[in-house]
């Protein structure tokens, strides 16, 4: 029996719909946090347990019988290593035998991202539960990239904060069906740190030359102070602990903790992920 977290979540969800391929929906089990977030899985057929990171109690009863356990990481920024510990906890004493965790690309303890830190703690408690386990270190996700695009069609610009630092984008359905093929067979993938990226690296200025081609527009991008990438948000109402992590996102990116690539996710998915260029192009060529 395989428990995915996370499982109303754009990952957990997307995981789920790639494993029932695979598996018989009554060997999964899903963990959300009210009944309602749990109608569209229940209508596949899908055990639902209700539970909360936060809730230790909650957590020991989804995983009971468990086997194996996708542990999505939280999306909350408080006690976020805290809500993950309490997972981990209840799966040892539940005797979960093989915990996959979608973790962040060079998780170190250098890390400029804010929550880098809850990732490399949660990796360790991981591989120190006497669990089998499967670590994925997902790459940014293509997906999140429009929202950073903003505007750009109206004003020709594209401002951030990255430098002229390569990012590795991937699409976060690729990264599902990773997670789902390793689910589908834990034992292929024992005690395994994967790097979970797409084939190709690009820079902002890069990201700009492919949207002036697609729009047929010249957009040029221009690199913002992470101080000014940071007020701009204030301006417009987003919450400070937002904003700092969303800032320290493109530090991160600047630092080059995104510039990666290797072959492992088109590997696991046996096709080659979205590169970038597809995705923008699948976005704006309209
Ligand atoms: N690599 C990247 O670029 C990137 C970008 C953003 C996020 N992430 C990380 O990847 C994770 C999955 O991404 P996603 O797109 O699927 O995020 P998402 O759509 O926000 O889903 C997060 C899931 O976690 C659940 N969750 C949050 N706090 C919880 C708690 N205390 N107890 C139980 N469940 C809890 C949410 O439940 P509710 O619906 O009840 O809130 C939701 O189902 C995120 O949570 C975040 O840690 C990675």
């Amino acid at each position: 029996m395989i428990l995915v977290t996370g499982a109303n979540g754009n990952l957990g969800a997307a995981t789920i719909n790639f494993l029932l391929k695979k598996i018989p929906a009554e060997n999964i089990r899903a963990l959300v946090r009210s009944e309602e977030k749990g109608i569209t899985l229940k209508e596949k057929g899908i055990e639902i347990a209700l539970g909360d990171y936060f809730n230790s109690q909650s957590l020991a009863s989804a995983m009971k019988g468990i086997d194996t356990l996708m542990l999505v990481s939280a999306s909350s920024v408080k006690d976020r290593y805290q809500q993950h510990a309490n997972a981990i906890n209840a799966a040892k004493e539940a005797g979960v035998r093989h915990i996959v965790y979608s973790s962040i690309l060079k998780a170190s303890p250098n890390t400029k991202f804010a929550a880098g830190l809850d990732h490399v703690n949660t990796e360790a408690d991981i591989e120190n539960s006497g669990i089998d386990y499967t670590i994925m270190r997902n790459t940014y996700y293509s997906d999140f990239l429009p929202m950073i695009l903003g505007d750009f069609r109206d004003s020709g610009q594209v401002f951030y904060s990255a430098g002229d630092a390569k990012i590795n984008f991937a699409l976060r359905a690729d990264m599902a069906e990773a997670n789902a093929n390793v689910l589908a067979d834990p034992s292929a993938h024992r005690n395994k740190v994967y790097n979970i990226t797409s084939s190709a690296t690009y820079s902002f200025n890069d990201i700009a030359g492919m949207l002036t081609s697609i729009v047929k527009k010249p957009i040029t991008y221009i690199d913002i102070p992470l101080n000014d990438l940071n007020n701009g948000m204030l301006q417009h109402g987003i919450p400070v602990e937002v904003a700092e992590m969303l800032t320290s996102i493109a530090a991160s990116m600047r630092d080059g903790e995104f510039d990666y690539a290797d072959n492992t996710l088109s590997t696991l998915i046996e096709h080659k992920p979205l590169d970038l260029k597809d995705f923008l192009a699948s976005i704006y060529s309209l």
